[in-house]
């Protein structure tokens, strides 16, 4: 990876080489050539000394192999959007491993907490990172807000909250991305619409949802199956993977989504059959932009 002359991190650079990478009880060791010591410490990911601690460790292996697996989709494109950024661990990851060689290349941090984007806006100056703009913004307000463009080539969401993840979807939509990158989190919406709908009649399908425990996860499961064709029913190519071990983290679900095509008729009609098994008016379907405003 050729480093860039101007950053203040152009010295302080993590492993040099797998062999360095290999070193046992190297804290060094668990990061990726060319990543910046002093932008982790600026993080908090690593402490003052250079150590990480466990949930640190497992935070930088997630954000580590999201942008592993998005790299390969974001070359060529000029804006990306991390949406729910928290403190931007992703976004400036992203940047120092790979924006900082393509100086056409703008991100935008999405992150409703106001105290977060100031600290972050902080961290990006003390590392020169000028390519990234912070927006004091929920998603929502995000995808109606004159600071942005009207336009985003790529967007991610990693664990935003709930609901966050259809928002982001929404905003992906609008602003015509041609990939999306998803990691869920929590999901609390489709639970609570199964026990709605279990009230109304009771059918074998049923005993899917019947118990609270079944229903958050089969809620879940659902909900990311939903996001998945919807997406595919928008016209997008869509991946979903794990996204690392699950011993680093429980919501490890990873949706990819390429643009491909202007809207997909069989997937549209496979959500169809799906929701008239199970009817579940998710805030997905309200939030998404009508298709005929796409493209
Ligand atoms: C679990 S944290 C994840 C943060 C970050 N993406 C990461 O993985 O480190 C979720 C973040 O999303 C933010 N968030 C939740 N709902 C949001 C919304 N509707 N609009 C903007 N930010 C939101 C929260 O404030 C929080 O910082």
């Amino acid at each position: 990876m050729q480093q860039n002359r101007k950053s203040k991190h152009r010295f302080d650079k993590g492993a040099k080489n797998k062999d360095d990478a290999k070193k046992p009880g190297n804290e060094l060791s668990e990061l990726w050539p060319g990543q910046s010591v002093e932008l982790l410490k600026s993080l908090h990911i690593l402490t003052r000394d250079g150590k990480l601690n466990q949930d640190s460790r497992r935070k930088l292996k997630q954000v580590q192999h999201l942008v592993q697996a998005i790299k390969p989709h974001l070359e060529g494109l000029k804006s990306v959007a991390d949406l729910g950024a928290g403190k931007s661990y992703l976004g400036f990851i992203l940047y120092d491993l790979w924006l900082r060689e393509r100086p056409e290349t703008r991100l935008y941090a999405v992150e409703q907490r106001k105290e977060l984007i100031e600290s972050c806006k902080l961290v990006a100056s003390r590392s020169g990172f000028d390519r990234i703009s912070f927006a004091p913004f929920s998603i929502l307000e995000a995808t109606q807000a004159k600071d942005l463009p009207e336009t985003i080539d790529a967007v991610t969401a990693l664990h935003a909250c709930d609901t966050a993840t259809d928002e982001a979807i929404a905003f992906a939509l609008k602003k015509d991305a041609k990939f999306i990158a998803l990691v869920p989190c929590c999901q609390a919406e489709v639970a609570r619409l199964l026990q709605d709908e279990k009230s109304r009649e009771s059918r074998p399908i049923e005993t899917l949802w019947r118990h609270g425990i079944h229903r958050r996860e089969f809620g879940s499961h659902l909900t990311n199956v939903i996001r998945s064709l919807f997406l595919e029913s928008r016209g997008y190519k869509v991946r979903v993977t794990e996204l690392i071990g699950w011993e680093h983290s429980m919501k490890n679900e990873l949706i990819l989504a390429e643009k491909v095509q202007r809207g997909n008729k069989q997937a549209k009609a496979q959500l169809e059959v799906l929701l008239q098994q199970i009817p579940l008016p998710m805030r997905l379907f309200d939030l998404a932009p009508p298709e005929d405003v796409i493209n």
